[in-house]
């Protein structure tokens, strides 16, 4: 049952993070679960006592909670098998998985606070809206790769593997909660893209059949000088990206080299490559290739 709240002003307050060694939960064990109540006009932690029981996962005991003490408690989840990337959260005050936690991994003789993502606004108890990152993803230009050549398309393997890497991100938006460009500073939202989409950006620049140039549109719109490689996305990606190493810094080699690289620039003028797009030219793509979208569904 809801046995006492602790006043809080918004879902920051979570205390210190969870301890990352394994404790055991023994079955019958009661678990002090403190859960952020609340909407975007303010809330706080309601702690809820359950007893434990053994193998079980955050989301587990969240859903016991439900079912038996607050069947209003609004919690969004899908896979439960860390595929969906819908029930992010931070468990005392860690960004992750709800499915993915194990209460054997938590210190279970404190309680445990579950709070919401603290970059993206609450819409009630642990549910963010998120949409910020969907309208980011509609201002990245496509996949745009030549006309097949004779034979078809052909890849190395390393390529591929790259673009593999990438391709795992499940879109749970942990690395974005926990980006301090964003997380600490809601203004930047309006020029900063954020480490999921740099993900994707990285995917595109280096992909050898896409034909577009990002690299411009990458500094001047998603902002990517913003991002000064603390690699605390990296930490909490559960997909185990390298966000960091093979993502945000290949692209911003490649961004200093397409602005700064005097040689760069001479074999552009030499070779009559195009000049890297601007944020105007890739809005244009990107309303383009969003309006061949809607025409195609006609
Ligand atoms: S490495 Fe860059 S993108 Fe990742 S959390 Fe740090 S500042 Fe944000
Ligand atoms: S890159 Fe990792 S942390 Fe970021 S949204 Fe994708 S899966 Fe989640
Ligand atoms: S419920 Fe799908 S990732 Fe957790």
């Amino acid at each position: 049952m809801a046995v006492g709240t602790s006043q809080t002003e918004g879902p920051s307050g979570a205390p210190s993070p969870a301890s990352a060694g394994e404790h055991g939960t023994a079955s019958g064990e009661t678990l002090h679960m403190q859960l952020w109540r609340g909407d975007k006009d303010g809330g706080q932690f309601v702690e809820y006592q359950v007893p434990a029981q053994e193998g079980e996962v955050v989301l587990d005991v969240v859903h016991r909670i439900q079912a038996s003490h607050a069947p209003d408690l609004a919690v969004r989840w899908n896979c439960k098998a860390g595929k969906c990337g819908s029930c992010s959260a931070e468990i005392n005050g860690v960004p992750a998985l709800m499915c993915m936690t194990r209460m054997s991994t938590l210190d279970t003789a404190s309680p445990i606070t579950v709070s919401p993502m603290r970059t993206f606004p609450v819409l009630r108890d642990l549910v963010t809206d998120v949409s910020f990152n969907f309208e980011v993803a509609k201002l990245i230009p496509s996949f745009t790769p030549a006309p097949p050549p004779p034979g078809g398309y052909r890849m190395q393997q390393v390529d591929v593997e790259r673009g593999q890497e990438f391709r795992k991100c499940i879109e749970c938006f942990l690395c974005q909660n926990v980006c301090h460009v964003i997380r600490d500073h809601e203004e930047n939202k309006a020029h900063y893209a954020g480490p999921r989409f740099f993900v994707r950006l990285a995917e595109l620049e280096m992909h050898p059949l896409d034909t577009l140039d990002r690299r411009a549109y990458v500094r001047e719109r998603m902002g990517v000088g913003y991002c000064n490689i603390t690699k605390c996305c990296t930490e909490v990606c559960p997909e185990g990206i390298h966000i960091t190493d093979n993502a945000i810094i290949p692209l911003k080699e490649r961004v200093v080299d397409s602005r700064y690289d005097p040689v760069a620039w001479l074999g552009r003028k030499i070779l009559r490559r195009p000049a890297p797009m601007t944020a105007a030219e890739a809005a244009a793509h990107t309303s383009a290739a969003t309006r061949g979208v809607s025409d195609a569904a006609r």
